[in-house]
């Protein structure tokens, strides 16, 4: 019997999609298990509140130990330090966890897991399965767009072009596979090509070292969505785009808002932002999100403050705990007071992006945000920072026209009031009824396609089944 045993990287944006598609598949009636870490397993809605890992009733959850089962990731001294400690001890539990479930399905009880999906950024997941003879499958949680990129630049057929000022003809990288040309700052930025982060641009760039010309790899994508770049990996692996791994209301399921199922929430959402926005006319708030884990820093904090401010429309904006001392609140008073903004900590963002007073979204252009925002046709302001956001921006206003890029300025090293404020007026503003209304059909064109993916019978539905056939042939 087949059972699927799926690691994620332990973060909140590698954890959410891994999650989804367990429960995907587990709905596919293959038998899943997940693994989270044992910090996160113990501290996940210590609270109370409704944050945890919920992969339904049928997908097992199993914890191991990243090396720091005390204090997770922040106990580390250094992200390096973190990862490499991670390598080691993610491995040796998760040998651990193999060989007893083989123990225990020797003595019928807990099933023996017979393939392992592993995140790319948890490239000791799939070492370990390979060593213990079992199918590793590559599962990216970034688009396909800046994995091929990656790769690309790892094999030497994408060059990474210099720091400006460089001559204009170098200013580009080649157009390559589905990729278009793309200036320095529009390619992901682990401080690729300039040394400033060596180990994370190494580890960002040996993703899919390991990955063979047989093998299975998994994007949270869909076909249409990313078709010529898929085309272009498919030649180097069995790529298949399964997703997007967000809990869409899908055709004739009627439900267009509500509570949605969350694949982890290692933060508590505040649901008494869903009341706030009840009392807001549709399409007109704007949501600002900036993920789990970026830090804008105060000035740059203090900017968007003010930008949101001028543009005029009411806003909801996600300022996390470990933010929150950078928010400019005198700024913000009047506004909050008036009921025009409401900060919160975490946010339901499905729900948000959901609710029909919700009209634009002001996101990091993480590549769940971008997904999510897509399948619930919200259009975006992108206001990318680092790592995969510029790209996943560059394609959401030039390839899918579900939004607009801010420009960050080159002198202050940030977004500036004014730009922010072009920016969302472009997507909200009847009167800019160009930018605005193409924006929005834009958003809705990729909200069917995105629902009609994930259908029955649609791509990534197809997708899936192709690899649950190949999940239950190995299983024997
Ligand atoms: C990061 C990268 O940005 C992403 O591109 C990569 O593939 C995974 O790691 P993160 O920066 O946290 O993730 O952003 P994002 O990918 O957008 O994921 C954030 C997740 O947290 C989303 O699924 C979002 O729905 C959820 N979220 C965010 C909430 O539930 N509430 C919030 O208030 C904010």
């Amino acid at each position: 019997m087949a059972h699927v045993l799926v690691v994620p990287y332990p973060s909140q944006g590698h954890m959410n999609p891994m999650v989804q598609f367990a429960s995907k598949l587990a709905s596919k009636g293959v038998a899943v298990t997940v693994v989270i870490t044992r910090y996160i397993a113990r501290t996940t809605s210590g609270g109370g509140g409704r944050g945890g890992v919920d992969a339904g009733p049928d997908v097992r959850v199993e914890a191991i130990s990243d090396g720091h089962d005390e204090g997770g990731v922040a106990s580390a001294a250094s992200i390096e330090e973190y990862l490499a400690t991670l390598d080691v001890a993610g491995a040796a539990s998760l040998a651990d966890l193999i060989a007893g479930a083989r123990a225990e399905g020797r003595t019928g009880g807990t099933r023996p897991f017979t393939c392992v999906v592993y995140d790319t950024f948890a490239q000791w997941a799939g070492r370990e399965a390979r060593r213990l003879g079992l199918p590793a499958v590559a599962f990216s949680t970034q688009s396909c767009a800046v994995s091929a990129v990656y790769h690309y630049v790892r094999e030497g057929k994408l060059a990474v072009p210099p720091r400006p000022p460089a001559a204009a003809a170098e200013a580009r990288s080649a157009a390559i596979a589905g990729l278009p040309e793309m200036e320095r700052w529009e390619l992901p930025s682990f401080g690729l090509g300039d040394g400033s982060y060596p180990t994370l641009a190494a580890f960002a760039l040996n993703q899919f070292a390991d990955a063979g010309q047989d093998d299975w790899v998994l994007f949270n994508s869909f076909d249409e969505l990313e078709r010529e770049v898929l085309a272009g990996l498919s030649t180097q692996w069995k790529a298949r785009a399964i997703g997007p791994c967000v809990p869409l209301p899908t055709a004739g399921s009627g439900a267009t808002a509500g509570r949605f199922s969350y694949g982890a929430n290692l933060l508590d959402p505040e649901d008494t932002c869903m009341q706030w926005l009840d009392t807001k006319p549709p399409s007109s708030v704007a949501y600002v999100s900036f993920g789990s884990f970026a830090s804008l820093g105060a000035a740059q904090t203090e900017e968007l403050a003010r930008g949101l401010l001028t543009a005029g429309k009411p806003f909801l904006w996600v300022v996390r705990a470990t933010e929150e001392a950078q928010l400019p609140r005198d700024l913000l008073d009047g506004a909050t007071a008036s009921g025009t903004a409401l900060v919160v900590r975490w946010s339901p963002q499905l729900d948000v992006l959901a609710h029909r007073a919700t009209g634009c979204f002001v996101t990091h252009s993480g590549w769940n945000s971008t997904l999510e925002a897509l399948g619930f046709g919200v259009p975006m302001v992108a206001l990318p920072l680092w790592t995969d956001q510029p790209t996943n921006a560059l394609f959401v206003e030039r390839a899918w026209g579900a939004g607009v890029r801010a420009r960050r300025d080159d002198s202050a090293g940030m977004f500036l009031r004014g730009e922010i404020e072009r920016c969302v007026r472009a997507v909200m503003d009847e009167e800019q009824q160009g930018c605005a209304a193409s924006a929005r059909a834009g958003a809705r064109r990729w909200r069917d396609a995105a629902r009609a993916a994930v259908a029955p019978g649609g791509d990534s539905d197809r997708n899936l089944d192709e690899f649950v056939e190949f999940v239950r042939a190995g299983a024997g």
